[in-house]
């Protein structure tokens, strides 16, 4: 599948990978995860150079990845080490290795570098604000659908009365200031500002801009693919979007709050996923539905004013993709 490259990409959480080696897929490609006896992360493409079987069905012993075929053990530079077909005494053929990922870990996520491995950026696109002493507690939902689509839907804001009626979009808030943006390639930050439409002309972009400065943007969106909502100081919703294949997306959906004892922090989190997965469901029923599948296929999308933060999405990404830019229809 097509993505961006040279960005770091949050793949899954850290603490899915143990000693045993992992086999998942993701951005359309099967990678195997594990670590050594120090606990270092290595990430592999999940394929024995030798006769292709799947590295994630082998072990981990000591700081080697062994084959489960035939025993060959790879370090985790990806180098092979030993094949015990040709003996201790035997000399391992050039290029017998297996192609490695640089990976880090960072905010509790394994990220790692989709691109040429000489263009490696010391910085993750984390979000500062979540450093500290937070509780979290994180869900992970896959979807039907093209990464496009469900990074869309979060930079919505005109969805909510209608997709939300009954939740978090009630009140009738169908119409939509602006919104404010400020976006580049590496970030999209939206203010949000609906209301009750009173039949009077909205705040022009300028009355917005000057409403925005000084405060936190409601929506904050890195790529390749991270989203914050800002719901207080105190608590908050984050989302690694981690495109699986063209088809599927998973979402590792993070609430982030600051109140409450220690104690009554897991039981807390687990309720407001609940919510969350209740409100995520009602935006699935629609997203499901949309053709085409993937957004920049989506020519004949025909986006208004309140999509602004849709159509700066479309036109960075189609910028990292190197695409050439297309018209957004705004
Ligand atoms: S396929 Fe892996 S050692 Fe043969
Ligand atoms: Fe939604």
């Amino acid at each position: 599948m097509r993505v961006a490259e040279n960005h770091w990409y949050p793949l899954l959480e850290g603490r899915e990978v143990r000693r045993k080696p992992l086999g998942v897929e993701r951005l359309g490609r099967r990678f195997v995860f594990w670590r050594s006896a120090d606990g270092t992360l290595h990430a592999h493409v999940d394929r024995c150079p030798h006769l292709g079987a799947a590295l994630s069905s082998g072990t981990v012993q000591g700081d080697e990845l062994v084959c489960p075929f035939h025993g060959f053990r790879y370090g985790g530079d990806g180098q092979c080490r030993h094949i015990p077909a040709i003996g201790r005494a035997g000399r391992i053929p050039r290029g017998m290795a297996v192609q490695g990922f640089p990976v880090r870990e960072a905010q509790g996520l394994v990220w790692l570098w989709w691109g040429d491995p000489a263009q490696v950026r010391d910085a993750l696109p984390l979000f500062p604000q979540l450093e500290g002493t937070w509780h979290h507690y994180t869900i992970a939902v896959d979807w039907p659908v093209h990464y496009t689509r469900a990074i869309e839907n979060q930079l919505d804001v005109a969805h909510l009365p209608f997709v939300h009626r009954t939740t978090i979009g009630a009140g009738g808030r169908s119409r939509v200031e602006g919104p404010y943006v400020e976006a580049d390639a590496t970030r999209i930050r939206v203010w949000v500002t609906n209301s009750v439409d009173d039949g009077l002309a909205p705040r022009d972009q300028a009355q917005l801009a000057a409403a925005a400065a000084g405060h936190e943007p409601g929506l904050d969106f890195q790529f390749p693919g991270v989203w914050l909502l800002n719901i207080s100081a105190t608590f908050k919703n984050f989302i690694a979007f981690v495109p699986l294949n063209e088809r599927c997306t998973r979402y590792y959906l993070r609430s982030y709050f600051r109140f409450g004892p220690a104690w009554l922090a897991r039981p807390f989190g687990w309720l407001i996923s609940l919510s969350n997965r209740y409100i995520l469901g009602q935006d699935h029923r629609v997203v499901v539905t949309q053709t085409p599948a993937a957004s920049p296929d989506a020519t004949q999308d025909r986006l208004v004013g309140a999509d602004r933060a849709i159509a700066q999405y479309r036109r960075f990404h189609a910028q990292l993709l190197g695409d050439p830019p297309a018209d957004s229809g705004e």
